[in-house]
């Protein structure tokens, strides 16, 4: 019972949590990224301000004025809504990344929104290799380099199933084939580039032509067609041989 209340605990947390969860966006350098406060019932307030890792203003818009300010880090970068109340940050830099959070302030502070914002380059273009040393042990293993990941599979164009790898940092890198090329797919939350080759005439020589005239269960018919035909000869020419030698059936 105390595991469930420790569980219980821990639900009613996460959930409560969860109405003032941060919501997280990725932006890719040089984007803009616009700021939602993503409700329609703002409470009463004196002013709203937007500010950066819970210190550092970036506007501030007071409501019996009308009036916005804006404060020197995003001056020039940054575009606020004065009907919606969203910010939009503009030509963004990784330095940018970081907690987002509208306040609504009236007698005391009200946190409407908070973003989790993370400015990061769009990927390396990956590098697919095929291993073209028709001596290795395995001619049809292909391998794939993301800058910061690396896979490897062994083509077999009957069953190429995807293989795939993410990072903590919530790169994917992705292997897969289609027809007699292998394709690789390294991509983050904003962006994506591939690299593609056709395989070594080996791998589908081996693997397209070679298996399917023979598929396993065909030479286990033609075993069992063999060792058919070996017992019936043998009994035979047992048969003969033991009418030409009755001496034998005396032991039998
Ligand atoms: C609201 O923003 C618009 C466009 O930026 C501006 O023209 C207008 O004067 C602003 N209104 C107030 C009350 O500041
Ligand atoms: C090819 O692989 C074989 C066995 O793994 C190795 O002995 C040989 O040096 C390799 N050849 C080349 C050109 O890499
Ligand atoms: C494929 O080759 C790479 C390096 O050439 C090796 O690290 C990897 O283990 C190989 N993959 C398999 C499945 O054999
Ligand atoms: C993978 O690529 C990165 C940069 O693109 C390079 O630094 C690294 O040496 C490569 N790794 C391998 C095993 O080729
Ligand atoms: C590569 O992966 C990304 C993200 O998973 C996906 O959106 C994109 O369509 C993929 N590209 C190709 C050519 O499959």
């Amino acid at each position: 019972t105390f595991l469930v209340l420790i569980l219980a605990v821990f639900l009613l947390f996460s959930l409560s949590s969860g109405f003032s969860a941060e919501i997280s966006v990725f932006v890719q350098t040089g984007d803009s990224v616009q700021l939602d406060i993503q409700t329609q019932e703002l409470p009463e307030f004196d002013d709203l301000s937007w500010k950066k890792n819970k210190l550092e203003n970036i506007v501030k818009y007071t409501s019996e004025s009308k009036k916005e300010k804006r404060y020197p880090s995003y001056k020039d970068r940054m575009d606020f809504n004065n009907k919606t109340f969203s910010l939009t940050l503009r030509n963004t830099q990784k330095t940018d990344s970081g907690l987002y959070t509208a306040v609504a302030a009236a007698e005391s502070d009200n946190n409407i929104v908070t973003y989790r914002v993370s400015v990061i380059d769009a990927v390396e273009a990956p590098v697919l290799t095929v291993n073209s040393n028709s001596s290795s042990p395995d001619p049809c293993n292909s391998t794939c380099n993301g800058s910061n990941i690396i896979i490897s599979v062994i083509y077999d164009s009957s069953s190429c199933s995807p293989e795939e790898v993410t990072s903590s940092d919530k790169y994917i890198l992705r292997l897969s084939c289609i027809g007699d090329s292998i394709m690789c797919n390294y991509s983050n939350p904003v962006s994506w580039k591939t690299d593609s080759k056709k395989v070594n005439e080996l791998c589908t020589a081996k693997t397209g032509t070679y298996s399917p005239a023979f598929p396993p269960w065909v030479i286990f018919i033609c075993l069992i067609t063999l060792a058919l035909a070996a017992v019936i000869g043998f009994c035979i020419y047992k048969r003969k041989k033991g009418t030409e030698h009755p001496t034998i059936i005396l032991f039998q």
